[in-house]
């Protein structure tokens, strides 16, 4: 099984990459499972109907979510039909929509499973305790358990991937938006990767109006956060599984802007 998942998808400079890079990142790299973090897709902050229906279109198999889950209140209305969609599993019991989808493809099943860290982020359930709670569903249908940790802290995230190595096919890691190149596989056969990265604006501050941002830096006052314009970049992992056995063997990263051409 290769799997193919894209960072976090900031805006439509972010929606735009995707519809021109997945297809050809599709023949190149011939991906049974595509997913994709979707939580920044409208203007930055959570998702509507429509991008979400436009990334399965594109060929998502699984949209994957964040702290921005619920910033777009048009998911309200659509999360719960939207059954390709996770939002973190270790939000508040009651809450819409839910953190764990399995999805068969090539006659094989995969468990996505999202997460959300708890350092420096909003109060959630405990993230560690909730996958255990999730692998051992997971694990009676599946071997390939693919989870995105949605936090800030690199600590955090390696933190998850040393307690589920082994226990799942990969961890990674997504919200802070740089790809990070620690790539590996932990001695248990799970990949892993401290943050894939963003895709969209390529000369913002993390996707956002590069001016917007040091005015904030510079005087401390409020600002508005507009989605930068100019160049763009898409920020991915592809990852090859062992299907019996659900380890990974390999982690590729896959980073595409005008400092790192995209090769056909
Ligand atoms: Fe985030």
């Amino acid at each position: 099984m290769k799997l193919l998942f894209i960072g976090d998808v900031f805006g439509s400079p972010g929606r735009e990459m995707i519809k021109e890079y997945l297809p050809k990142l599709k023949t190149k790299f011939r991906p049974q499972a595509v997913i994709i973090n979707g939580e920044n897709a409208a203007h930055g902050r959570g998702i509507t109907e429509k991008m979400y229906q436009q990334f399965i279109e594109n060929g998502a198999h699984v949209v994957t979510m964040g702290n921005h889950t619920w910033d777009n209140r048009e998911i309200f209305e659509f999360i719960d039909k939207a059954t390709k969609m996770i939002r973190p599993a270790n939000f508040p019991v009651d809450n819409p929509g839910k953190g764990m989808v399995f999805v068969t493809v090539g006659g094989k099943e995969i468990a996505v499973i999202n997460l959300q860290g708890r350092a420096f982020l909003p109060p959630s359930d405990c993230p560690f305790r909730k996958a255990d709670e999730l692998i051992e569903e997971a694990q009676k249908r599946t071997s390939i358990i693919f989870v995105d940790f949605h936090a800030e802290a690199t600590s955090e995230k390696q933190a998850m991937g040393w307690y589920l190595n082994g226990r799942v096919s990969a961890v990674v890691g997504t919200h802070t938006h740089v790809q990070t190149s620690d790539n590996r596989i932990l001695d248990k056969g799970t990949a892993y990767i401290t943050d894939v990265g963003m895709t969209g604006p390529y000369d913002g501050i993390l996707g956002v109006d590069k001016d917007m941002i040091l005015k904030r830096f510079l005087t401390s006052l409020p600002v508005r956060h507009d989605v930068a314009e100019g160049r763009k970049q898409l920020s991915g992992v592809i990852i090859d599984i062992e299907d019996k056995t659900g380890k990974a063997s390999k982690i590729e990263r896959i980073l595409i802007n005008d400092d790192h051409m995209f090769f056909e």
